[in-house]
């Protein structure tokens, strides 16, 4: 059997805008033999049930809402590179690569993620076509002015979503997104110095877009369950185009104007929290964040500030 030409991702797109998915007519449309067909067939669905097959016909499971790298490109606000992969292991990895090369606000996305990182080790996988999953760049001379910046982009991100549906979107500190207190998207921000000295910040972002994962778990929450709201294309827009809005902003003012916004979208407020952080163990009742993004936590006779932490008891 020969190597398929077509790589399976790029066959799923094509044969999701066909109107008529017969064999005979993929055949002929997609230019590729039966075999060929049959082996992408059996690669998409090692994945999860994306292709059924009746009788002479593929029959699509799942909605496959593919990213258009033009519409974004063309409907993304100032100047940034854009780049979509099909497949790719993480996409802060990629961007890091490149890190002598990389622009303010280049941006890189995927239909499908292998190795994607999370906070504390934890990892971000995402199916094909399912999540979304991308990352920019933010680049300054002072790391300084960094700090506070993943909170900045959870609030950035809830704010934009708001506009799009006033569902019950919340920020949990540090940085993850909350709907129905469900997380459905969460922030990876990380920062390293350069050849020229300049520093790089890569905010990385993960949406669960679509459930196409057959399980049923109430702490994982999906933006387009149980209805569309907008679709990968748009949001990956919408949230950009916030982000860099709100990165200006927030370069010459900390989080000074967002604090307000903030607190109206605060999972955690007046709620007794537990934090760990450096291997010690903080209790105290959440009252909001500082300028620069750090936890007040308030004990009976303190305040204390937390630069980062865990979460672990609500
Ligand atoms: C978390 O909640 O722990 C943060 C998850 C961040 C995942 C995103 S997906 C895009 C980018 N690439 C990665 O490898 N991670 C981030």
């Amino acid at each position: 059997m020969g190597k398929s030409k077509l790589n399976y991702i790029d066959f799923l797109k094509k044969i999701s805008v066909l109107q008529d998915t017969s064999i005979s007519n993929i055949q002929s449309q997609l230019q590729i033999s039966v075999d060929e067909i049959e082996d992408n067939v059996k690669a998409i669905n090692a994945f999860n049930s994306y292709i059924k097959k009746d009788h002479d016909k593929l029959i699509l499971e799942k909605e496959i809402d593919s990213l258009d790298k033009d519409y974004i490109f063309n409907n993304i606000e100032g100047n940034s590179r854009v780049i979509i992969f099909n497949e790719i292991d993480s996409t802060n990895n990629i961007m890091f690569e490149h890190i002598n090369n990389i622009a303010p606000f280049d941006i890189v996305s995927c239909e499908m993620q292998t190795k994607g990182r999370g906070r504390l080790n934890n990892k971000w996988v995402a199916a094909p076509f399912s999540n979304l999953c991308f990352s920019f760049s933010v680049i300054v001379e002072d790391i300084k002015v960094l700090r506070g910046i993943s909170v900045l982009a959870g609030i950035s991100c809830t704010k934009a979503l708001k506009r799009i549906n006033n569902l019950d979107f919340k920020v949990k500190w540090p940085n993850d997104i909350y709907l129905n207190n469900g997380k459905f998207a969460g922030i990876l921000s990380e920062q390293k110095r350069r050849a020229d000295g300049k520093y790089v910040c890569v905010i990385g972002i993960g949406i669960n877009v679509y459930n196409f994962s057959n399980s049923l778990n109430r702490k994982i929450v999906y933006l387009n369950e149980p209805n569309k709201i907008i679709s990968r294309s748009d949001l990956l827009i919408l949230l950009i185009n916030e982000l860099k809005k709100d990165i200006k902003i927030f370069m010459k003012e900390q989080l000074n104007p967002f604090i307000k916004i903030f607190n109206d979208v605060d999972y955690l407020v007046n709620k007794n929290i537990k934090v760990e952080y450096n291997n010690d163990l903080y209790e105290g009742i959440a009252k909001g964040i500082t300028k620069t993004g750090d936890l007040i936590l308030e004990t009976e006779n303190k305040r204390t500030y937390l630069s980062s932490g865990h979460i672990i008891f609500e």
